[in-house]
């Protein structure tokens, strides 16, 4: 009794629109905590110099893609639920001038912070677009590398999120995931509260089954990089499986 794809894509639409307006400060709406961490300590503090207030305030993501992703100078970037932009700025910074990275998002006052930042910060080789994750507006094998921060778990159809991106990487192109997983499910009952789920608790998958949905897409070499317990970000009720907080990495086969 999973709640319906656009009432949940409504209610992450709703708590993501008004983390971004301000509306609520927090990503938690209440005390008892969810999946969203701070820069402070997602990210080697070094990585973040330089980078406005505005963006490291807005930091919303449970790990650090970026720094598992071996950007290279020139690659194309895509990170799935961009938010307010930290790890798309982190991105552009390795891949250069000759590179590009596109961020995804489907909250309008998400792409208003993201692209006032991407003013403030005077950033050539970036871009925000509208969009859903489980319907990516990119070209087929376009894409170097695909990041997430955070996001996937918040998806009603992963399965269609993988099968994107998977399609919109070049041959031989990587995926470099934060996110959040668990050991063994959640109820249906606790899969039908949309709040929980848009807190990035209730929508998180066992995380065999989400490297299957991973393998199924077509993914091969998928490692689960690290796997922390996130029950400091994420209050685990009684009857909740174990929650983490994961990275993971795979790879678009060359010959796909
Ligand atoms: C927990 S925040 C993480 C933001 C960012 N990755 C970070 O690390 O700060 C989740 C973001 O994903 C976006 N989002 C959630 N589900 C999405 C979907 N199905 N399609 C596109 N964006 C989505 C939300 O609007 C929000 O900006």
């Amino acid at each position: 009794m999973t709640s319906q794809p656009i009432e949940i894509h409504d209610v992450v639409k709703e708590r993501y629109g008004a983390i971004a307006s301000g509306v609520t400060n927090s990503c938690c709406s209440t005390d008892d905590g969810c999946g969203c961490g701070t820069e402070s300590i997602l990210y080697d503090p070094a990585m973040l110099e330089g980078l406005p207030v505005d963006v490291t305030g807005l930091s919303l993501g449970c790990g650090d893609p970026v720094s598992i992703a071996s950007l290279k100078p020139g690659e194309t970037v895509l990170d799935l639920g961009s938010g307010g932009g930290i790890d798309c700025f982190l991105a552009a910074r390795q891949v250069g001038a000759s590179g590009y990275v596109i961020g995804v998002d489907m909250t309008p006052e998400m792409l208003m912070k993201a692209n006032g930042n991407k003013v403030k910060m005077g950033v050539h080789n970036v871009e925000f677009r509208r969009g859903q994750i489980e319907a990516l507006p990119v070209t087929d094998n376009s894409i170097d590398v695909i990041m997430s921060n955070c996001v996937i778990n918040l998806s009603p159809d992963k399965r269609a999120v993988f099968a994107e991106a998977f399609r919109a990487l070049k041959p031989g192109g990587r995926v470099s995931i934060s996110d959040i997983v668990t050991e063994g499910a959640f109820t249906p009952e606790m899969r039908a509260d949309a709040a929980k789920w848009a807190e990035c608790v209730t929508g998180a998958i066992d995380v065999d089954e989400y490297t299957g949905l991973m393998r199924e897409a077509g993914f091969v070499d998928i490692q689960v990089v690290d796997k922390t317990n996130a029950e400091g970000i994420i209050e685990r009720k009684e009857g909740m499986p174990r929650i983490f907080s994961a990275r993971v990495t795979a790879f678009k086969p060359q010959t796909a």
